[in-house]
């Protein structure tokens, strides 16, 4: 049997009338990053990512019987119909495995912790709620047990976004086959077992150095990488550096994650400096943090690192014990090269809710 159709739900008819849930999902950020897919949403190389907790989605899912499936999107109680064709485009990829949803007219009323124009991307959290509420209708309509909610969750957020497959567990997730972890798939993500206590409650502050939208849609990004000059060196890389990855976050080696975790972003970065057509996704202010991070670090011996995603804000890691030095630093040096100094204090957590 394909692999996939282990995934098509069991649910021959639907039931229920009128059904109501709602569900939180975080986002999160990529520690080994995922940058280059094929077809049905099959990553290039595997990626780990922490779970985040303030930074997050809830979504109030309505689904109403009715003889023709239709799809209605709120934010915050406002119709908001730019959201729909990503959310429509999402049913139609999952559809095959939820067939039920062909009965229900669904309305989904969503909001974010995070102002929309943060930059602070809302597709792995938006994707990830969405994904457990299609998978709550589907268990109460008795296709699926308890026990395989997450996984098919995680499975469903795939198809709507490649890093949501990574939202529906926590504190640390991988996605995408790795010879080292046993339990890992290419089709949804899996909890990464057994890390050191000291990464189970990382903190991410994530520095806005650049509100507004991206200017690179993570779609164009992926697809860059196929005709990539450095696609295979860049493939490779990602299997190195999660072997390394595993290897630190079992032992604790901090010192062995900051020099993965930064040259994993820097990569990401150089990829796209020089794909074709290239972009610079970074802003002065992004340079000019990395080198105090840097700075502080050498002078201070705070293991404090950071990341990227595809944009300019920056992520700063740093374990929970070293909160309050690192929170004085962030008001002291870093808050004037954020946007209105604006920040958003995140760390590790346990997935969607
Ligand atoms: C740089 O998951 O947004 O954040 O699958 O096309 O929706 P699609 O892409 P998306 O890509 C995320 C890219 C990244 C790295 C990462 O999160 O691993």
């Amino acid at each position: 049997m394909d692999q996939n159709e282990a995934f098509i739900s069991a649910v021959q008819t639907a039931t229920l009338e009128r059904f109501e849930t709602t569900h939180k999902a975080p986002s999160n950020i990529a520690l080994v990053k995922y940058w280059g897919k094929y077809a049905s949403q099959i990553p290039a190389n595997p990626s780990i990512s922490f779970t985040l907790s303030e930074a997050h989605t809830s979504s109030r899912l309505l689904f109403e019987k009715a003889s023709k499936a239709e799809v209605r999107v709120l934010y915050q109680g406002e119709p908001k119909h730019e959201f729909e064709p990503k959310v429509v485009q999402f049913l139609e990829r999952i559809r095959l495995y939820c067939p039920f949803l062909n009965e229900y007219k669904i309305t989904i009323d969503t909001s974010n912790t995070f102002p929309h124009s943060s930059g602070i991307a809302s597709s792995a959290s938006g994707m990830a709620a969405l994904a457990m509420g299609i998978v709550t209708l589907e268990q109460k309509l008795g296709g699926i047990a308890k026990e395989a909610m997450a996984q098919k969750a995680s499975f469903l957020a795939r198809l709507g976004s490649g890093s949501a497959a990574r939202s529906i567990e926590g504190p640390i997730v991988s996605w995408g086959e790795h010879h080292e972890l046993e339990q890992s798939s290419d089709l949804y993500a899996t909890k990464f077992e057994r890390p050191h206590e000291i990464f189970k409650t990382y903190q991410d502050t994530i520095l806005i150095v650049h509100k507004g939208a991206k200017k690179v849609s993570s779609t164009v990004g992926h697809d860059l990488m196929n005709n990539h000059p450095y696609k295979d060196a860049r493939f490779e890389q990602a299997q190195t550096h999660m072997s390394s990855l595993v290897s630190a976050l079992k032992k604790g080696n901090v010192e062995s994650f900051i020099r993965i975790v930064e040259s994993e972003a820097l990569s990401l970065h150089a990829m796209m400096m020089t794909s074709n057509p290239y972009f610079v996704l970074m802003e002065p202010q992004t340079l000019e943090v990395i080198k105090k991070i840097w700075e502080y670090r050498e002078m201070t011996e705070t293991p404090v690192c950071f990341t990227l995603d595809a944009g300019a804000n920056v992520h700063l890691l740093y374990p929970e014990a070293e909160k309050e030095k690192v929170h004085a630093f962030i008001e002291d040096e870093l808050k004037s090269y954020c946007e209105d100094g604006f920040f958003i204090h995140d760390h590790c957590g346990e997935g969607a809710v």
